[in-house]
């Protein structure tokens, strides 16, 4: 049986010390070491944040992750931050393709396969985001959408680099509208994309590969989520922010987990 996943995106939140407050309330909150057995618990913070969190979250039983990365390993590219780089600040997941990057920053299908690839050779995880617009929803282009994702950047792997990534599944017109899609609508996705792993890889890492849900997850819709055999987790946004909110979701998730404590 799978841990659930919860990843928390924090995108362009949080400062030092209000990410040392944080961590300070969830260890209060919540008995991580318990959790831990039943979840795998992934925060993504800011670059900036990376150092000093691995330091505040040495000993708590959680990961880090970066929120991007840069392909190339290293060289004349002003700004940009190389997967050795955030290896070093003891990264082991990183969130590849969200919908902002691709809407913000014009990332492209081929670019994400580069990051992904450069994730791979440093040892991280990548958490590879799909989903799709409201138009492309209202169009029923919804299937043709995550299948065009998905078969363009697994074409480029093995089936030993697609053992390694961890899917998520966000449809854009959910993420911080706080309407979620229903359990229906994210298990149907959910079950199309381990489809596409298996024709991609084969049947048994498509079994075992983890799908995240996300777009307006919440404590009080978690557990319907995960409940269900297609969903392996959340990629939560706006509810990971607050450590309250953040402690009463795993709370949520350690009720349905799929592991008996
Ligand atoms: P949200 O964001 O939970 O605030 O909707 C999710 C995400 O963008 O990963």
């Amino acid at each position: 049986m799978k841990k659930t996943m919860l990843a928390a995106n924090w995108k362009m939140n949080q400062s030092c010390e209000s990410m040392t407050n944080y961590f300070a309330e969830l260890k209060k909150l919540t008995d991580l070491e318990q959790a831990s057995k039943c979840l795998d618990l992934i925060f993504a913070v800011p670059f900036t944040l990376l150092p000093q969190s691995k330091n505040v979250c040495s000993d708590l039983p959680l990961s880090l992750a970066a929120q991007n990365v840069h392909w190339e390993a290293s060289g004349a590219y002003t700004g940009e931050i190389s997967a050795a780089m955030i290896a070093e600040c003891g990264v082991t997941h990183c969130i590849i393709g969200h919908s902002e990057r691709r809407q913000y920053f014009n990332e492209s299908n081929e670019q994400i396969s580069k990051k992904i690839a450069a994730c791979l050779s440093a040892g991280i995880k990548p958490i590879f985001c799909i989903g799709e617009t409201l138009a492309q929803r209202e169009a029923g282009a919804t299937e043709e959408t995550i299948t065009n994702q998905i078969n363009s950047v697994l074409a480029q792997f093995n089936h030993d680099q697609i053992t390694e990534m961890v899917f998520a599944y966000e449809p854009v017109w959910a993420i911080g509208t706080g309407l979620a899609a229903t359990v229906e609508q994210a298990v149907e996705v959910h079950a199309h994309i381990r489809k596409l792993i298996e024709s991609n890889a084969n049947a048994s890492i498509a079994e075992s590969a983890i799908i995240l849900y996300g777009g307006s997850v919440k404590a009080s819709n978690i557990a319907s989520l995960v409940r269900e055999k297609h969903i392996d987790g959340g990629l939560v946004g706006g509810a990971s922010l607050n450590a309250d909110s953040f402690s009463n979701m795993i709370a949520e998730a350690i009720k349905v987990s799929k592991i008996n404590l």
